[in-house]
């Protein structure tokens, strides 16, 4: 059981972006950010008291699959829902939106 769920988590894990190359559905993804995260998250996604910079290295470090994952699954124990009731393509417009924060060096 505990190997299927594994298997089950490494799969959504190397999962690509269906609209990696589909830069007009980043406005959508903009405004579910804005509807959905930005109150935790910032306007700019870097970060308030609530929840962290979404900007960071480490996080734009994670393939897209993984932040997938997470805005599936959240991290309920630690105050970051679970997003798993929007649809998956508006989740994925949210990962093309985590991208776009990357940060300024
Ligand atoms: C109620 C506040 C809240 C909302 C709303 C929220 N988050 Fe979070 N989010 C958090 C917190 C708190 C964490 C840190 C959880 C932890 O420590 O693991 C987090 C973590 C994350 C992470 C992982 C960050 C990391 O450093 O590992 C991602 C990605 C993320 N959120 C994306 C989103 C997206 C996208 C949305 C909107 C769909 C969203 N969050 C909405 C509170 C929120």
């Amino acid at each position: 059981m505990k190997i299927l769920l594994l298997l089950a988590l490494f799969a959504q894990a190397e999962r690509v972006n269906p609209l990696a190359s589909r830069p007009d559905a980043l406005p959508g993804g903009a405004k579910l950010f804005k509807q959905k995260c930005a109150m935790c998250h910032g306007e700019d996604g870097r970060g308030t008291s609530k929840a962290p910079d979404l900007s960071r290295d480490e996080l734009q470090a994670l393939s897209d699959g993984e932040l997938f994952q997470k805005i599936t699954g959240g991290n309920v124990r630690r105050d970051m829902p679970s997003f798993s009731n929007i649809p998956e393509l508006q989740r994925w417009q949210l990962v093309l939106k985590l991208r776009s924060l990357v940060k300024a060096h």
